[in-house]
């Protein structure tokens, strides 16, 4: 099972992965926890290329190009294997972040990152989404409140540095995704605080997990 975390800046998902990852252990499940960009040791480096805040000047395409490039090294060397080892793959952000950061905020064509997806990922899709979703501005104060306090924060701080506009396409970007796709997305409201913002996400697994196992039954109940 190939379950993603997606949001804006500053909406919790690193510190809800980590819960999720406990969560998925004491249930019994064997879980691998990771991200993109940065997954993988070559996907580190184009990590930095990609979040250093002195290379504002990365041309879209490019800019593309390179999380699709960190996403099939991810893909071929820790998603499919661990799938196919029959593991619960969590991944904090994944294909619908290029959509709504490349496509809906940067301005890509949207059509045409599906097809690059199709073609150097084979499309594949995550069962799950979680969408921590959150006001801009309110997510934007808590990454700048990290970037502030926190040497490696400020070294990744290429997209907080972007307009508010920018992030306000994001999170309208990610909520259009949702709404065509209501059966693979659940929206978490990332306002409150960890603990409930965590219940909800417990709640959407929980419902998930349910879901898959009364369909797999052969009278589906
Ligand atoms: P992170 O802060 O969640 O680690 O994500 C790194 C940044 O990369 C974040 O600002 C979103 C951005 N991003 C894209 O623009 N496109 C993508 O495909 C992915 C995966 C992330």
């Amino acid at each position: 099972m190939f379950i993603t975390l997606e949001g804006i800046e500053g909406s919790g998902k690193t510190t809800q992965i980590r819960t999720i990852g406990q969560w998925m252990t004491a249930a019994g499940r064997d879980c691998l926890t990771t991200r993109e960009p940065g997954g993988t040791p070559i996907g580190g480096q184009i990590r930095s290329v990609l979040l250093h805040p002195d290379n504002g000047d990365l041309a879209p395409a490019a800019e593309l190009l390179l999380y699709v490039a960190d996403r099939v090294q991810h893909l071929e060397t820790v998603v499919r294997p661990a799938l196919a080892a029959g593991r619960v793959v969590v991944c904090d952000r994944y294909f619908d972040a290029t959509m709504v950061y490349q496509g809906y905020a940067r301005g890509l064509d949207r059509e045409m990152i599906r097809r690059l997806h199709q073609l150097a990922c084979k499309a594949l899709m995550p069962d799950l989404t979680l969408l921590l979703d959150l006001d801009p501005e309110a997510g934007l104060a808590r990454a700048w409140r990290r970037i502030r306090t926190d040497a490696l924060h400020a070294q990744e701080s290429r997209f907080e540095k972007e307009r508010l506009a920018f992030h306000q396409r994001v999170r309208a970007g990610y909520l259009d995704l949702a709404r065509r796709e209501p059966q693979r997305f659940a929206i978490i409201d990332a306002a409150g605080d960890r603990h409930t913002v965590g219940a909800q996400i417990e709640a959407a697994l929980e419902a998930h997990f349910e879901g898959n196992a009364s369909s797999q039954r052969p009278n589906g109940k």
